[in-house]
């Protein structure tokens, strides 16, 4: 059966920015599969779409694990009959520790999520995209995809590498109609950044010439727009919105 919307999958989905998409998405009438590794936080996302008056269905999925997302994007197609756009934004943020102290563990746990999942969900993406010659990929990069802080190396890493599989694959799929870009949040206000003490967010903020810290709506709105196709013409690029950051 063919969905009468068009069907994103937003992973990710049970919290933060994630969640954003997947409400801003499906309040702009996309059939919203909120896939995460927490199940109540997906369900949560998919209640908040359906008592908003969308349509969302929740799907518990590890995006380390590559054959759970295969089986995940196989059960997609086998029950909406296509896969029109994804956002692969699943990531954590990784050991806050100068490299030499940075222990294999940690690096590979990071770089798994942050960089392995995106390859992961991008490969069974584009593998269901590519016989219907349409689809468009918005990936979750990072101001950190272009610059650095300290002491965050796993993740800095792995968003550059975000970067390198999103420009590498808009590319190869250029022709068979996928479009494939990337996004570079600043620091952004989700839910667990609440409760920082009154000084921290002051020198985060003091970052942002804008002057204050986007929201995960913020980010939200830019990935709708690349999702649609308004967007028509973007392949390939790496979109900030970040309130200046990376300016200066
Ligand atoms: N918050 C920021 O300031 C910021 C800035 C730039 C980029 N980003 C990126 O945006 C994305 C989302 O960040 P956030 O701040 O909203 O995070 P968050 O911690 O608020 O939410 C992340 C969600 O992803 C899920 N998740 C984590 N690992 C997963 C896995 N292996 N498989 C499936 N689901 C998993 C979590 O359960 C959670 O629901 C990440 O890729 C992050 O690197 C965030």
């Amino acid at each position: 059966m063919t969905s009468p919307r068009p069907v994103v999958l937003v992973t990710g989905a049970g919290a933060g920015i994630g969640r954003a998409c997947a409400i801003t998405l499906a309040s702009h009438g996309y059939h919203v599969i909120a896939a995460d590794r927490d199940e109540r936080s997906a369900e949560s996302t998919t209640r908040h779409i359906g008592d908003h008056g969308g349509f969302g269905d929740a799907h518990v999925c590890d995006v380390t694990n590559s054959a759970a997302v295969d089986a995940m994007v196989d059960m997609i197609i086998r029950k909406h009959g296509a896969l029109d756009g994804a956002v692969n934004n699943a990531g954590i943020s990784g050991a806050r520790v100068g490299i030499a102290d940075l222990d294999d563990e940690a690096w590979i746990h990071t770089r798994s999520i942050d960089l392995d999942g995106v390859l992961y969900c991008m490969r069974a993406e584009i593998r269901a995209m590519r016989p219907r010659g349409r689809g468009s990929i918005v990936n979750m990069a990072s101001i950190l995809s272009t610059v650095a802080v300290s002491n965050a190396a796993a993740y800095i890493t792995a968003k550059h590498g975000v970067l390198g599989l999103t420009r590498s694959a808009a590319l190869d799929y250029a022709q068979d109609g996928i479009r494939i870009n990337a996004v570079g949040p600043g620091f952004i206000d989700v839910e667990r950044r609440r409760d920082m003490a009154a000084d921290v967010r002051h020198d985060l903020t003091a970052r942002h010439p804008i002057g204050r810290l986007g929201s995960p709506e913020d980010v939200a709105e830019l990935v709708t727009f690349l999702m649609s196709e308004r967007a028509r013409n973007i392949t390939g690029s790496f979109v900030p919105t970040d309130g200046g950051y990376t300016v200066h």
